[in-house]
């Protein structure tokens, strides 16, 4: 499953690309917004801090076709190929996402609240499709499940087009969606944190070094011991 970070705090963002294997960073207007900052240099930043190789997720603003397009290109030449463009999954973004992909631009249809909306998307072209789980949660619906559900029209139909799970409130649900076999999935750092934080690993990880150092002459790594 493909990770990506989703939040624009370049501190974070650092923190967490040093440490766990992460593809990229998504992004949307609001997030952005967070940073107070603007988002355009924000998004260069990023691509500046991870290179050219990480994949970034960024939102087109204007929900009319012609102007969706053209944020498209905007975002490519400003953070260049290794871009995905978020298109909002409605009427005129479907059209969009049709015209950019026979361009050869990588688009992911967002804002996907129902499995209709993913494979009209899929349909589309799109290479990704974004259900936001925790928000169809909050609508009193089954995030997961609607997600699991998308999965399955994909599978079906046969279409390319790879789910990137977004909108997470705990790791339960990526652990859920990870064992579906979704392919990517976006998490908040404190998300992505909470995959590892568990009281029992750390302490596992704490005996194991204080029972090196009983015996290693206070010598605190192997490669110390050796000399
Ligand atoms: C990602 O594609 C979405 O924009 C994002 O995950 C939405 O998250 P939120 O529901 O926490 O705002």
């Amino acid at each position: 499953m493909e990770l990506y970070i989703d939040d624009a705090d370049l501190k974070e963002i650092c923190r967490l690309y040093e440490l766990y294997p992460i593809d990229g960073v998504t992004t949307n207007p609001s997030i952005l917004a967070k940073t107070g900052r603007n988002p355009v240099q924000v998004l260069k930043e990023i691509r500046s801090a991870l290179g050219s190789e990480a994949v970034i997720f960024a939102q087109v603003i204007p929900t009319d076709v012609s102007g969706m397009v053209r944020d498209a290109h905007a975002l490519v030449s400003l953070l260049g190929d290794r871009t995905v463009v978020k298109i909002p999954s409605i009427p005129e973004g479907f059209r969009a996402i049709r015209d950019l992909s026979a361009e050869g631009i990588r688009t992911c249809g967002t804002v996907v609240y129902t499995p209709l909306q993913a494979y009209l998307a899929a349909k589309s072209g799109a290479a990704y499709v974004a259900p936001y789980i925790n928000r169809i949660d909050n609508m009193g619906f089954d995030g997961v499940g609607m997600v699991k559900k998308m999965q399955d029209i994909l599978d079906l139909h046969e279409y390319d087009t790879k789910i990137l799970a977004a909108s997470f409130k705990n790791s339960q649900q990526a652990l859920d969606l990870c064992t579906y076999g979704i392919k990517a999935a976006t998490c908040a750092p404190s998300v992505i944190d909470g995959f590892v934080n568990n009281a029992a690993i750390d302490s596992a990880v704490r005996n194991f070094v204080a029972d090196f150092l009983k015996v290693s002459n206070g010598k605190a790594s192997v490669a110390e011991l050796i000399g």
